[in-house]
C-alpha cells in the first residue's frame, strides 16, 4: 500500500502533463450529455456502463472506441465543453501547465469544419486560464494513417490558427503498425521550417525501430510513450545522452496490453538508465485513471520515495515546450514547493 503521506505529497506537488488527448479525456457524464445533445446512441446508458465498456484488447481496437467518443463532438460548443472539463481536472490534480493533443482527422472524416474545432478549443482555453489559472497549449496530431498530403495540410491549418488556439506543435498518433513515421516527413519538415515543435507517438505498438524512425525521419523533440526503446540498449543510451524526453503513460500501456502488469513496465528501468521520463495519463477516463493515479501506481509498484517523485515532477517541467525563462520560473516555484511540502507532510 502507498504510504498516506507520500500519496498526499504526490497530490500536492506541482507537475505538468504533456501527453493527454482532448478527445480521449471526455468524462462519461459529459459523453452521455453530448450524445443526448445530438441524438447519438451509445452502447451504454450511464456512467457505470461507460466505465465497464472501456475494456481493451489492443491499440487498434481502442482506436475504434476513441472514434466512437469523437462521434459525439460536432459543434464549437462541444469542443469548448470538453476543453473546460479538462481545465477543471488540471486544477484538481495540481497541474498548472498542460499540453494537450487533438486529432483533427477524426473530425475531418465526419466533415466537421476545422474552424468549429479551433473556435471551441480557443474559447475553452481562455476560460480555463481565467477560471482555473491553468495554462493549456495544444499539439495538433497527425493521424499516422492519413495521406502525407493531408499531413501537410494539417500543418498549414495549425500554423494559420496558431495564435488563436495556442497551438505550439505537431504530433503523430493512432495506428503505429504498418504506418511508419517517415510517411509523414513532408509535414514534419514543414512544421520545423515554421518553428512548430514536433513530437510523435512511437515505441508503443511497434518496437525500437519505430522510435528510431520518428527521431531520424521527423526530427522530433520528444517521443510519446517510447517505452519499447528499452529493447535496444543503443537507443536507450542515445535518448539518455541527448535528453530526449519520453512522455510515458504507464497505466495506458497496461490497459492496451503493451505490458501484462505494471511490474513488467520499463518506466523505472528507463529512468534509472538516465532517460528523461515523465508521467502522464494519455486518455484518462478511458483508461480509468488520471495523472495522479499514474504517479500512485508507479510509486507503489516500484517502491519510490519522495526524491523519486521530485524527479518525475522536475522532468515534467523540463520536457515542456515552455520558453526558457518561464521554464526556469516554474522549476524555481517547484523547488520552493518541494521544500514546503517536505516540512509540512513528510
Ligand atoms: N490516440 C489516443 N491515444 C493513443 C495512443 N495511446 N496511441 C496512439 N494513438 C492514440
Ligand atoms: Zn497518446
Amino acid at each position: 500500500m502507498l504510504e498516506p503521506a507520500l500519496k498526499t505529497y504526490i497530490e500536492r506537488i506541482p507537475k505538468t502533463e504533456l501527453h493527454c488527448h482532448l478527445e480521449g479525456s471526455i468524462q462519461p457524464a459529459t459523453l452521455l450529455k453530448l450524445a443526448a445533445r445530438h441524438g447519438i446512441e451509445l452502447p451504454f446508458t450511464d456512467e457505470e456502463g461507460a466505465k465497464a465498456f472501456y475494456e481493451f484488447t489492443s491499440l487498434n481496437q481502442f482506436l475504434g472506441i476513441f472514434a466512437l467518443a469523437c462521434s459525439t463532438l460536432k459543434t464549437r460548443q462541444d469542443f469548448e465543453t470538453i476543453t473546460l472539463d479538462l481545465g477543471a481536472d488540471s486544477a484538481s490534480q495540481g497541474i498548472p501547465y498542460r499540453e494537450v493533443f487533438f486529432t483533427y482527422a477524426y473530425h475531418d472524416r465526419r466533415s466537421i469544419p476545422w474552424e468549429e474545432v479551433i473556435s471551441g478549443i480557443a474559447s475553452g482555453r481562455e476560460k480555463v486560464k481565467q477560471q482555473y489559472n491553468v495554462e493549456m497549449w495544444f499539439i495538433a496530431d497527425i493521424d499516422r494513417t492519413v495521406d502525407p498530403q493531408d499531413g501537410v495540410r494539417l500543418v498549414e491549418m495549425a500554423q494559420a490558427s496558431r495564435d488563436q488556439a495556442g497551438i505550439i506543435g505537431i504530433g503523430l498518433d493512432s495506428q503505429e503498425i504498418g504506418y511508419p513515421a517517415k510517411r509523414q516527413k513532408p509535414a514534419f519538415d514543414l512544421a520545423k521550417r515554421l518553428g512548430l515543435h514536433r513530437v510523435a507517438h512511437a515505441g508503443e505498438d511497434v518496437g525500437p525501430e519505430s522510435v528510431w524512425d520518428a527521431l531520424q525521419s521527423l526530427d522530433v523533440e520528444r517521443i510519446d510513450h517510447g517505452v519499447r526503446s528499452i529493447d535496444d540498449p543503443a537507443l536507450v543510451k542515445h535518448l539518455a545522452e541527448r535528453q530526449v524526453a519520453l512522455t510515458v503513460c504507464p497505466l495506458s500501456n497496461i490497459e492496451l496490453k503493451v505490458y501484462p502488469q505494471l511490474r513488467d513496465h520499463p518506466v523505472k528501468r528507463l529512468t534509472d538508465a538516465g532517460v528523461l521520463v515523465m508521467l502522464n495519463s494519455d486518455d484518462p477516463p478511458m483508461f480509468h485513471c488520471n495523472v495522479l493515479d499514474n504517479y500512485f501506481a508507479v510509486a507503489e509498484t516500484f517502491n519510490l520515495n519522495a526524491a523519486d517523485i521530485d524527479q518525475y515532477a522536475r522532468n515534467s517541467f523540463k520536457a515542456a515546450f515552455l520558453p526558457d525563462e518561464r521554464k526556469q520560473q516554474y522549476l524555481a516555484d517547484l523547488e520552493r514547493e518541494i521544500k514546503k511540502l517536505r516540512s509540512e507532510i513528510l
